[in-house]
Protein backbone atom coordinates (compact mmCIF):
# COMPACT_ATOMS: atom_id res chain seq x y z
CA UNK A 1 0.00 0.00 0.00
CA UNK A 2 1.31 3.88 -0.53
CA UNK A 3 1.56 5.95 1.71
CA UNK A 4 -0.57 8.81 2.07
CA UNK A 5 0.71 12.82 1.45
CA UNK A 6 -1.13 13.73 4.44
CA UNK A 7 -1.56 11.19 7.61
CA UNK A 8 -3.98 11.16 10.06
CA UNK A 9 -3.55 12.13 13.90
CA UNK A 10 -6.09 11.07 17.43
CA UNK A 11 -3.97 13.09 19.91
CA UNK A 12 -7.14 15.24 20.70
CA UNK A 13 -9.19 11.69 20.46
CA UNK A 14 -7.65 10.58 23.95
CA UNK A 15 -9.10 13.46 25.80
CA UNK A 16 -11.54 12.52 28.67
CA UNK A 17 -13.67 13.98 31.41
CA UNK A 18 -10.21 14.28 33.69
CA UNK A 19 -7.35 14.66 31.27
CA UNK A 20 -8.85 18.02 28.84
CA UNK A 21 -5.59 18.67 26.78
CA UNK A 22 -7.66 20.18 24.44
CA UNK A 23 -10.78 20.71 25.75
CA UNK A 24 -13.50 18.28 24.01
CA UNK A 25 -13.94 15.43 24.59
CA UNK A 26 -14.71 13.08 21.16
CA UNK A 27 -17.30 10.22 21.22
CA UNK A 28 -17.22 7.43 18.44
CA UNK A 29 -20.79 8.97 17.37
CA UNK A 30 -18.82 12.26 16.57
CA UNK A 31 -15.81 10.63 14.87
CA UNK A 32 -17.45 7.90 12.78
CA UNK A 33 -17.94 10.66 9.78
CA UNK A 34 -14.25 11.63 10.28
CA UNK A 35 -13.10 8.13 9.39
CA UNK A 36 -15.97 7.41 6.76
CA UNK A 37 -14.79 10.77 4.79
CA UNK A 38 -11.09 10.13 5.64
CA UNK A 39 -11.14 6.67 4.07
CA UNK A 40 -13.31 7.66 1.52
CA UNK A 41 -10.39 10.16 0.15
CA UNK A 42 -7.54 8.22 0.79
CA UNK A 43 -6.49 9.08 4.09
CA UNK A 44 -5.74 5.74 5.39
CA UNK A 45 -2.63 6.49 8.34
CA UNK A 46 -3.80 6.70 11.25
CA UNK A 47 -1.63 8.03 13.75
CA UNK A 48 -1.96 7.24 17.72
CA UNK A 49 -0.45 6.03 20.84
CA UNK A 50 -1.30 4.57 23.91
CA UNK A 51 -0.32 7.27 25.80
CA UNK A 52 -3.26 9.17 24.26
CA UNK A 53 -5.35 9.08 27.19
CA UNK A 54 -4.26 5.87 28.11
CA UNK A 55 -5.69 3.64 24.94
CA UNK A 56 -8.67 5.93 24.98
CA UNK A 57 -7.85 7.26 21.39
CA UNK A 58 -6.42 3.53 20.39
CA UNK A 59 -10.08 2.28 21.42
CA UNK A 60 -11.65 4.59 18.95
CA UNK A 61 -9.70 3.81 16.06
CA UNK A 62 -9.98 -0.23 16.71
CA UNK A 63 -13.71 0.51 16.93
CA UNK A 64 -14.13 2.80 13.58
CA UNK A 65 -11.77 1.42 11.40
CA UNK A 66 -13.26 -1.95 12.11
CA UNK A 67 -15.23 -2.48 9.50
CA UNK A 68 -12.74 -1.94 6.57
CA UNK A 69 -10.64 -4.73 5.69
CA UNK A 70 -7.53 -4.62 7.56
CA UNK A 71 -5.35 -4.20 4.39
CA UNK A 72 -7.54 -0.87 3.36
CA UNK A 73 -5.61 1.17 6.47
CA UNK A 74 -2.39 1.63 8.51
CA UNK A 75 -2.30 1.65 11.98
CA UNK A 76 0.94 3.84 13.33
CA UNK A 77 1.38 3.78 17.23
CA UNK A 78 3.78 4.26 19.66
CA UNK A 79 5.59 3.01 22.74
CA UNK A 80 5.93 5.52 25.19
CA UNK A 81 9.07 4.84 27.31
CA UNK A 82 7.82 7.41 29.92
CA UNK A 83 4.77 5.08 30.99
CA UNK A 84 6.51 2.00 30.88
CA UNK A 85 7.03 -0.13 33.90
CA UNK A 86 10.38 -1.89 35.22
CA UNK A 87 9.03 -5.59 33.96
CA UNK A 88 11.59 -7.51 31.34
CA UNK A 89 9.01 -6.90 28.69
CA UNK A 90 7.35 -3.47 28.46
CA UNK A 91 7.60 -3.18 24.56
CA UNK A 92 5.76 -6.24 24.20
CA UNK A 93 3.53 -5.81 26.53
CA UNK A 94 2.20 -1.77 25.88
CA UNK A 95 2.44 -3.56 21.71
CA UNK A 96 -0.17 -6.21 23.16
CA UNK A 97 -2.60 -3.32 24.67
CA UNK A 98 -2.37 -1.65 21.69
CA UNK A 99 -3.21 -4.18 19.42
CA UNK A 100 -6.27 -5.32 21.77
CA UNK A 101 -7.53 -1.88 21.26
CA UNK A 102 -6.62 -1.61 18.23
CA UNK A 103 -8.38 -4.83 16.87
CA UNK A 104 -5.80 -6.27 14.87
CA UNK A 105 -2.70 -8.63 14.83
CA UNK A 106 0.04 -6.20 13.59
CA UNK A 107 0.60 -2.37 13.43
CA UNK A 108 2.07 -0.90 10.21
CA UNK A 109 5.05 1.33 12.01
CA UNK A 110 5.74 1.44 15.56
CA UNK A 111 7.51 4.41 17.45
CA UNK A 112 9.76 4.89 20.38
CA UNK A 113 7.77 8.12 21.50
CA UNK A 114 10.65 9.73 23.07
CA UNK A 115 14.80 9.06 23.15
CA UNK A 116 14.83 8.45 27.01
CA UNK A 117 17.32 5.76 26.90
CA UNK A 118 18.06 4.92 23.16
CA UNK A 119 20.26 1.83 24.02
CA UNK A 120 17.64 0.04 26.68
CA UNK A 121 14.57 0.63 24.36
CA UNK A 122 15.78 0.51 20.92
CA UNK A 123 17.00 -3.33 20.80
CA UNK A 124 13.39 -4.56 22.01
CA UNK A 125 11.84 -3.50 18.45
CA UNK A 126 14.11 -6.35 16.97
CA UNK A 127 11.61 -9.35 17.99
CA UNK A 128 8.47 -7.19 17.52
CA UNK A 129 9.89 -6.90 13.94
CA UNK A 130 10.62 -10.66 13.31
CA UNK A 131 7.46 -11.57 15.10
CA UNK A 132 5.61 -9.92 12.15
CA UNK A 133 3.60 -7.84 14.66
CA UNK A 134 5.08 -4.68 13.77
CA UNK A 135 6.00 -4.60 10.22
CA UNK A 136 7.92 -0.44 10.19
CA UNK A 137 9.60 1.04 12.57
CA UNK A 138 10.12 4.54 13.53
CA UNK A 139 11.64 7.62 16.15
CA UNK A 140 9.98 9.92 17.43
CA UNK A 141 11.09 13.22 19.17
CA UNK A 142 15.03 11.54 19.08
CA UNK A 143 17.76 14.10 17.83
CA UNK A 144 20.02 13.66 15.07
CA UNK A 145 22.70 11.61 16.96
CA UNK A 146 19.78 9.32 17.86
CA UNK A 147 18.17 8.83 15.20
CA UNK A 148 21.94 7.58 13.67
CA UNK A 149 22.48 5.59 16.86
CA UNK A 150 18.99 3.76 16.89
CA UNK A 151 19.52 2.93 12.78
CA UNK A 152 23.05 1.46 13.94
CA UNK A 153 21.41 -0.94 17.15
CA UNK A 154 18.46 -2.06 14.46
CA UNK A 155 20.72 -2.28 11.55
CA UNK A 156 22.65 -5.19 13.74
CA UNK A 157 19.24 -7.39 13.07
CA UNK A 158 19.22 -6.04 9.27
CA UNK A 159 16.21 -3.77 10.06
CA UNK A 160 16.61 0.11 9.46
CA UNK A 161 14.26 2.84 10.30
CA UNK A 162 11.70 3.40 7.85
CA UNK A 163 10.75 6.61 9.59
CA UNK A 164 10.98 9.67 12.24
CA UNK A 165 8.28 11.67 13.36
CA UNK A 166 8.96 15.32 14.77
CA UNK A 167 7.10 18.57 15.81
CA UNK A 168 7.67 20.75 12.51
CA UNK A 169 5.44 23.59 11.35
CA UNK A 170 6.13 26.89 10.07
CA UNK A 171 6.46 28.13 13.99
CA UNK A 172 9.13 25.28 14.49
CA UNK A 173 11.70 24.52 12.37
CA UNK A 174 13.96 22.66 14.78
CA UNK A 175 14.47 19.39 12.93
CA UNK A 176 14.75 21.49 9.72
CA UNK A 177 17.47 23.33 11.47
CA UNK A 178 19.27 19.95 13.07
CA UNK A 179 19.85 18.82 9.58
CA UNK A 180 17.12 16.00 10.47
CA UNK A 181 15.06 16.70 7.44
CA UNK A 182 17.82 16.48 5.08
CA UNK A 183 19.16 13.32 6.52
CA UNK A 184 15.06 11.58 6.26
CA UNK A 185 15.47 12.41 2.56
CA UNK A 186 18.63 11.44 1.80
CA UNK A 187 18.29 7.84 3.46
CA UNK A 188 14.97 7.04 2.01
CA UNK A 189 13.23 7.61 5.44
CA UNK A 190 10.01 9.74 5.72
CA UNK A 191 9.77 12.44 7.91
CA UNK A 192 6.54 12.62 9.86
CA UNK A 193 5.74 16.42 10.88
CA UNK A 194 3.51 16.87 13.97
CA UNK A 195 1.79 19.82 14.57
CA UNK A 196 1.67 21.42 12.13
CA UNK A 197 -1.06 23.38 12.61
CA UNK A 198 -0.02 24.42 16.03
CA UNK A 199 -3.01 22.41 17.95
CA UNK A 200 -5.09 25.25 16.48
CA UNK A 201 -2.78 28.16 16.72
CA UNK A 202 -2.43 28.02 13.23
CA UNK A 203 -5.66 27.58 11.75
CA UNK A 204 -7.44 31.14 12.00
CA UNK A 205 -10.14 29.14 13.77
CA UNK A 206 -8.77 30.96 16.74
CA UNK A 207 -6.96 34.30 17.52
CA UNK A 208 -7.41 37.07 20.24
CA UNK A 209 -10.97 37.57 19.89
CA UNK A 210 -11.73 34.06 19.64
CA UNK A 211 -9.22 32.09 22.10
CA UNK A 212 -8.73 27.95 22.18
CA UNK A 213 -11.00 26.11 24.63
CA UNK A 214 -10.81 27.75 28.30
CA UNK A 215 -9.35 25.21 30.68
CA UNK A 216 -7.91 23.14 28.39
CA UNK A 217 -3.52 22.27 28.39
CA UNK A 218 -3.67 23.88 24.80
CA UNK A 219 -5.13 27.39 25.87
CA UNK A 220 -2.43 27.27 28.58
CA UNK A 221 0.13 26.97 25.59
CA UNK A 222 -0.97 29.08 23.05
CA UNK A 223 -3.37 31.70 24.24
CA UNK A 224 -0.93 33.86 25.43
CA UNK A 225 0.85 33.73 22.31
CA UNK A 226 -1.96 34.65 20.24
CA UNK A 227 -1.24 38.39 19.47
CA UNK A 228 1.97 37.95 18.48
CA UNK A 229 0.97 35.16 15.52
CA UNK A 230 -1.58 37.69 14.04
CA UNK A 231 0.59 39.23 11.41
CA UNK A 232 1.51 35.50 10.09
CA UNK A 233 -2.15 34.41 9.91
CA UNK A 234 -2.74 37.66 8.05
CA UNK A 235 -0.09 36.85 5.34
CA UNK A 236 -1.32 33.23 5.81
CA UNK A 237 -4.61 34.01 4.92
CA UNK A 238 -4.11 36.66 2.08
CA UNK A 239 -2.02 33.53 0.54
CA UNK A 240 -4.36 30.80 0.64
CA UNK A 241 -6.77 33.02 -0.49
CA UNK A 242 -5.41 33.60 -3.91
CA UNK A 243 -5.82 29.87 -3.99
CA UNK A 244 -9.47 29.39 -2.02
CA UNK A 245 -7.48 28.21 0.26
CA UNK A 246 -7.58 28.61 4.17
CA UNK A 247 -5.01 29.04 6.37
CA UNK A 248 -4.63 25.93 8.21
CA UNK A 249 -4.19 24.57 4.35
CA UNK A 250 -1.54 26.80 3.94
CA UNK A 251 0.01 25.67 7.06
CA UNK A 252 -0.58 22.21 5.62
CA UNK A 253 0.63 22.80 2.10
CA UNK A 254 4.18 24.56 3.99
CA UNK A 255 4.90 21.17 5.42
CA UNK A 256 4.28 19.38 2.82
CA UNK A 257 6.65 21.72 0.36
CA UNK A 258 9.25 21.22 2.66
CA UNK A 259 8.73 17.09 2.03
CA UNK A 260 7.66 16.07 4.93
CA UNK A 261 4.49 13.79 5.50
CA UNK A 262 2.20 16.09 7.87
CA UNK A 263 0.21 13.86 10.49
CA UNK A 264 -2.95 16.35 10.86
CA UNK A 265 -4.95 15.99 14.00
CA UNK A 266 -8.70 15.41 12.65
CA UNK A 267 -11.96 16.26 15.09
CA UNK A 268 -14.29 17.06 12.33
CA UNK A 269 -15.52 15.77 9.18
CA UNK A 270 -14.92 18.75 7.91
CA UNK A 271 -11.52 18.90 8.10
CA UNK A 272 -10.73 16.10 5.72
CA UNK A 273 -12.03 17.99 2.58
CA UNK A 274 -10.18 20.85 3.72
CA UNK A 275 -6.73 18.25 4.14
CA UNK A 276 -7.65 17.28 -0.07
CA UNK A 277 -7.57 21.06 -0.56
CA UNK A 278 -4.23 21.61 1.51
CA UNK A 279 -2.91 18.57 -0.90
CA UNK A 280 -3.66 20.70 -4.06
CA UNK A 281 -2.52 24.49 -2.92
CA UNK A 282 1.13 24.93 -4.09
CA UNK A 283 3.22 27.40 -2.59
CA UNK A 284 6.02 29.93 -4.72
CA UNK A 285 9.69 30.09 -3.06
CA UNK A 286 8.73 33.71 -2.74
CA UNK A 287 5.32 32.57 -0.68
CA UNK A 288 7.91 30.20 1.73
CA UNK A 289 10.46 32.73 2.53
CA UNK A 290 7.66 35.26 3.29
CA UNK A 291 5.90 33.51 5.85
CA UNK A 292 9.56 31.46 6.83
CA UNK A 293 10.35 35.33 8.29
CA UNK A 294 6.90 36.27 9.36
CA UNK A 295 6.67 33.19 11.71
CA UNK A 296 10.86 34.36 12.88
CA UNK A 297 9.71 37.64 13.82
CA UNK A 298 6.61 35.79 16.56
CA UNK A 299 9.82 35.02 18.71
CA UNK A 300 7.03 32.13 19.59
CA UNK A 301 8.42 28.93 21.07
CA UNK A 302 6.04 26.46 20.56
CA UNK A 303 8.63 23.74 21.40
CA UNK A 304 6.11 20.92 23.54
CA UNK A 305 6.71 20.08 27.39
CA UNK A 306 7.89 16.39 26.35
CA UNK A 307 10.31 17.53 23.63
CA UNK A 308 14.45 18.17 23.83
CA UNK A 309 16.15 20.71 21.56
CA UNK A 310 17.00 19.31 18.17
CA UNK A 311 20.15 21.29 18.17
N1 LIG B 1 5.11 11.93 18.50
C1 LIG B 1 4.73 12.91 19.29
O1 LIG B 1 5.35 13.22 20.32
C2 LIG B 1 3.50 13.70 18.91
C3 LIG B 1 3.23 14.91 19.55
C4 LIG B 1 2.13 15.64 19.12
C5 LIG B 1 1.31 15.15 18.12
N2 LIG B 1 1.57 13.93 17.55
C6 LIG B 1 0.70 13.37 16.48
O2 LIG B 1 0.46 14.37 15.52
C7 LIG B 1 -0.94 14.62 15.41
C8 LIG B 1 -1.19 16.06 15.09
O3 LIG B 1 -0.87 16.90 16.20
P1 LIG B 1 -2.01 17.59 17.08
O4 LIG B 1 -3.28 16.86 16.88
O5 LIG B 1 -1.47 17.71 18.44
O6 LIG B 1 -2.07 19.06 16.49
P2 LIG B 1 -2.35 19.71 15.06
O7 LIG B 1 -2.48 18.72 13.98
O8 LIG B 1 -1.35 20.81 14.91
O9 LIG B 1 -3.76 20.44 15.33
C9 LIG B 1 -4.92 19.69 15.47
C10 LIG B 1 -6.09 20.63 15.76
O10 LIG B 1 -6.25 21.58 14.72
C11 LIG B 1 -7.63 21.72 14.38
N3 LIG B 1 -7.77 21.33 12.96
C12 LIG B 1 -7.43 20.15 12.39
N4 LIG B 1 -7.62 20.18 11.05
C13 LIG B 1 -8.07 21.41 10.76
C14 LIG B 1 -8.42 22.06 9.54
N5 LIG B 1 -8.32 21.44 8.36
N6 LIG B 1 -8.86 23.32 9.61
C15 LIG B 1 -8.97 23.98 10.81
N7 LIG B 1 -8.64 23.41 11.99
C16 LIG B 1 -8.17 22.14 11.95
C17 LIG B 1 -8.42 20.86 15.36
O11 LIG B 1 -8.78 21.68 16.46
P3 LIG B 1 -10.35 21.88 16.86
O12 LIG B 1 -10.87 20.52 17.19
O13 LIG B 1 -10.29 22.80 18.04
O14 LIG B 1 -11.03 22.49 15.68
C18 LIG B 1 -7.39 19.83 15.82
O15 LIG B 1 -7.59 19.34 17.12
C19 LIG B 1 -1.52 14.15 16.78
O16 LIG B 1 -2.91 13.93 16.71
C20 LIG B 1 -0.67 12.92 16.99
O17 LIG B 1 -1.17 11.85 16.21
C21 LIG B 1 2.68 13.23 17.91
Amino acid sequence: MTEPKIALGTWAWGDTASNRYFGDTLSAASLKPVVTAGMAHGFTLWDTAYAYGQGTAENLVGELLAPYPRESYQLSTKFTPRMAGTGDHEMADMLAGSLRRLRTDYVDLYWIHNPDDVEKWTPELIPLVQSGKVKRVGVSNHNLAQIKRANEILGKAGIQISAVQNHFSLLYRSSERAGIIDYCQEHHITFYAYMVLEQGALTGHYDVDHPLPAGSERAKVYNAALPQLTKLTAAMKAIGERQNASIAEVATAYALAKGTTPIIGVTKEKYIASELRAEKVSLTPAEISQLENLAAQTQVDTKGFWEAPMV
